[in-house]
């Protein structure tokens, strides 16, 4: 298993590091979601936390007013810009940088030039959301650098934003608020609406989480999540025929649904009943969090899965193997594909004594279905991100 937060250098790392001489040093998370997939940009619920896997960022000015580079030392590749000619074409890392930067003066903040160093422990395309923790860990770096007085909610904002208008993922917000606003050992209860959140406190031993990495990444995840969204946007506009008060899939009711099945194709219907029912299990899932119900916390995320599965179809065969594999043990209440989809972990709740051994059969087993090695880590909430 890998270590848990372990940031361990190199020694010509840690050189570059000694002689860059960072006015700022800032973690920013990687993030989980216990339950509550595909359901923010449909205006509903979602159970995200940071995670101890991060991004680190050392970032200093330099002289130059519009001149900067960022170095990301685990590629050992430098992206250097120009703030007064954004380049959008470039490498897809390069344009998350450029978002940032962007997003930050369209709000009105100037920046010169500055130069930033970044390492990272968290796996990319793995569903734990390095691309938020890229976003919101430059964003809140410069804010920081520049003294621009971003709130925390416009940090999150903008890197959703930046993501929006320069990679063209139309993703909803939960990564960005998770990698920002999480405290150390809870989880967050969140309405993608209003933006109310409650911080639960998360003691679920002798259980742990645990993080399965299929090491795939299918390429539809970005074009199928953004068609998945416009396909519950279709959904939305038919619902409105008969109940104009709908604004998204957040505000229908099971029953509005069924009642007009038949005029639906069954694409658009499944998608719907999908989220529908996935607002449900959030709200589900929140309850027995609080009576510390784990047993049907663990249903919740099968159920997550199966519709997921199913009705939305974002998973694929490497993460239903891995969903199945798991049904077989009794020390495992629940486990779900988590994410976009078409790749990345699962998310397993399970008796702490059985992680060893569980990874092990797991490994075994994803083996000899697949070929490829599965990874395995342990997460543990964490804090958002925080100046170091
Ligand atoms: C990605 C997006 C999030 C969310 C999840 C699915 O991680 O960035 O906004 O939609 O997929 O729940």
């Amino acid at each position: 298993m890998q270590n848990n937060n372990i940031i361990s250098h190199s020694p010509e790392q840690l050189a570059q590091i000694g002689n860059f001489k960072a006015e700022v040093t800032l973690n920013s998370p990687g993030r989980v979601n216990l339950i509550g997939e595909h359901t923010d940009y449909n205006n509903g619920f979602v159970m995200p936390t940071a995670i101890d896997k991060s991004i680190i960022f050392y970032l200093k000015k330099n002289k130059s007013q519009t001149q900067c580079s960022v170095t990301s030392l685990n590629f050992q590749s430098t992206y250097e810009f120009d703030l007064s000619k954004p380049d959008e074409t470039g490498e897809e890392w390069t344009r998350y940088i450029t978002g940032v930067t962007e997003e930050i003066k369209k709000r009105g903040r100037s920046l010169s030039g500055f130069d930033c160093l970044m390492f990272s422990n968290l796996p990319m395309g793995a569903g734990i959301s390095s691309s938020a923790a890229l976003e919101c860990g430059l964003a809140a770096g410069l804010n920081e650098l520049f003294d621009l007085k971003l709130t925390p909610l416009e940090i999150v904002e903008l890197s959703q934003k930046a993501e929006h208008n320069y990679v063209g993922t139309m993703c909803g917000i939960m990564d960005q608020f998770a990698s920002v606003m999480s405290k150390e050992n809870h989880v967050i209860q969140l309405d993608c609406e209003s933006l109310d959140y409650k911080l639960v406190p998360f003691n679920i031993e002798p259980y742990a989480l645990l993080l399965l990495n299929t090491n795939v990444s299918h390429s539809l995840s970005t074009s199928e999540y953004n068609v998945r969204r416009n396909e519950c946007e279709q959904g939305v506009k038919l619902l409105q025929n008969w109940y104009p008060e709908v604004k998204a899939l957040r505000d229908v009711e099971p029953e509005q649904l069924e009642a007009h099945k038949n005029d639906f194709d069954p694409v658009i219907y499944n998608r719907c009943s999908y989220v529908i029912e996935e607002n449900q299990r959030v709200n589900e899932a929140a309850k027995a969090l609080e009576r510390n119900d784990l047993e049907t916390f663990g249903k919740l995320m099968y159920g997550s899965h199966e519709g997921l599965q199913h009705k939305y179809e974002v998973s694929c065969k490497e993460l239903d193997f891995l969903t199945d594999f798991s049904r077989n043990y009794d020390a495992i209440l629940g486990c779900r594909m988590m994410g976009g989809g078409f790749g990345g972990c699962t998310i397993n709740l399970i008796h702490q004594d059985f992680v060893e051994a569980y990874i092990a059969l797991a490994k075994k087993a994803y083996y000899e279905a697949f070929n490829i090695n599965l990874t395995a880590f342990k997460a543990m909430p964490a804090d958002g991100g925080k100046v170091i």
